[in-house]
């Protein structure tokens, strides 16, 4: 168990490294495995996730390690097609790896996986990819067996533009015969890194960022490099913490255009925001105001993961403000839990109506999942007296060294781990 313990009311100031993206690395390292290469990772976050795709990818034949923030991958010995159940459950990502044992081996054996209960999160969209891109699936209870005896390009047509489909149908296609086309593909910039990567790799992708993507064929390479992005979401994170803290923070590393839409809704918040080159610089005078209506959407959107930790920045800010999630049929599941602070948060539907209060009350709180847990984080920060957080590891599935991170700007906060 994690304990996060928070003494609110410290303003923020200082420069903040962002760390490499969990949602970029994952997809990365499932792609390490599609050709007998070496891949030298940079940037890479020291994560539980991270760890549980190192582990599939030993699990799968390969050696695979973490240094820091390196990692190192010999994917010359893949020797094994199945997934156990236990480290499916570790998180999400862990289906990504259907596509690359597709490609790689031809068949694949895994069970659904786990990840943030955010509400229902099929995989229809994989299976039906994967189908016509002239897979076999089979799903007996908690299995699903997929053969390919021979892949073959097609043009296909996702009704929603899923990361993890679009991730999957990407790694599966390296190995069909003849050109894939994906229509209405997602376009997070993870979907353009994971290209990129894949381009390093050998292989012929090209369209990633619009709704049109194509691959094709391979040429061979044995050993690449390759620098991991950085995570849009916690420069989110902390941008919406100092903004809601007060204080001046530099976000270093980052790509502004990538969480433009969450900096946008800040600034009318009344924060002062100065973008160079890679590099954010925001400045609060700590009162925001309400803001709205903010809606999730697909990229270029406002992202989903972002919601919660914007819904925390705006629990103090003057007026009203209003948040629509659209993604997922259950993501507020911090809401009772911000209210436990004194918040004034009313949920209409898929619509969160939020009335800044003047004070936050410090309280023992329970993370309900990652990006909530973060928002939990956020609160604490602007309320008075001492939060806690009880987090069962959510957490630090996605921010690494959070706490650290953020004391280095002022935060009074510490972690312990039982
Ligand atoms: C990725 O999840 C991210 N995870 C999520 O981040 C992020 O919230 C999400 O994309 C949306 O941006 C990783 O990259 C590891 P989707 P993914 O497939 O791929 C429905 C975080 O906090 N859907 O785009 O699972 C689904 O139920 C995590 O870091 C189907 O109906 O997201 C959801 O409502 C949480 N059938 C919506 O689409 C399918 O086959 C978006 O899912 C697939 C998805």
């Amino acid at each position: 168990m994690d304990i996060w313990r928070i003494r609110g009311g410290h303003r923020l100031t200082g420069v903040c490294f962002v760390q490499g993206s969990k949602n970029a690395s994952l997809p990365i390292l499932a792609a390490s495995m599609l050709a007998p290469a070496e891949t030298e990772l940079q940037n890479v976050p020291q994560l539980k996730d991270i760890d549980a795709a190192l582990r599939i990818l030993r699990h799968l034949g390969c050696e695979a390690e973490q240094r820091e923030n390196e990692v190192y991958i010999d994917a010359r010995g893949v020797s094994r097609c199945f997934i156990p159940h236990k480290l499916m459950l570790e998180m999400r990502s862990s289906v990504i790896f259907m596509g690359a044992l597709l490609a790689r081996c031809g068949e694949a054996r895994l069970s659904p996986p786990g990840g943030c209960q955010l509400g229902k999160r099929p995989i229809d969209l994989h299976l039906a990819a994967l189908r016509q891109l002239g897979a076999q699936i089979e799903e007996d209870g908690d299995e699903i067996l997929c053969r390919a005896g021979r892949l073959r390009g097609t043009e296909l047509l996702l009704p929603f533009p899923s990361v993890g489909a679009t991730e999957n149908i990407m790694l599966a296609a390296t190995a069909a015969e003849g050109e894939t086309v994906i229509r209405g593909a997602a376009r997070e910039p993870e979907i353009t890194a994971l290209q990129d990567y894949l381009v390093k790799l050998g292989f012929a992708v090209s369209g990633a960022g619009t709704e049109r993507i194509v691959i094709g064929g391979r040429r061979r390479v044995e050993h690449i490099e390759h620098r991991v992005l950085a995570d849009r979401i916690v420069a989110s994170t902390v941008a919406c913490a100092a903004a809601a803290c007060g204080g001046s923070v530099e976000l270093r590393g980052v790509e502004p255009e990538h969480f433009s839409t969450v900096l946008h809704f800040l600034k009318q918040a009344g924060c002062d925001i100065i973008i160079k080159n890679r590099s954010v610089w925001l400045r609060s005078g700590g009162r925001l105001y309400g803001v709205g209506p903010v809606r999730t959407e697909p990229y270029p959107g406002f992202p989903t993961d972002a919601q919660p930790v914007l819904m925390a920045a705006l629990l103090k800010a003057r007026g009203r403000s209003v948040i629509t999630e659209t993604i997922f049929e259950n993501r507020f599941r911090q809401v009772p839990e911000l209210k436990r602070l004194g918040a004034d948060i009313t949920l209409r539907g898929q619509s969160a109506e939020i009335w800044g209060v003047d004070s936050l009350h410090g309280t023992v709180l329970n993370a309900t999942d990652l990006r909530g847990g973060a928002a939990m984080i956020v609160a604490g920060l602007t309320a008075e007296g001492e939060t806690q957080v009880f987090d069962e590891g959510h957490i630090r599935r996605g921010y690494e060294r959070f706490d650290a991170r953020l004391r280095a700007l002022g935060a009074d906060i510490c972690l312990d781990q039982y």
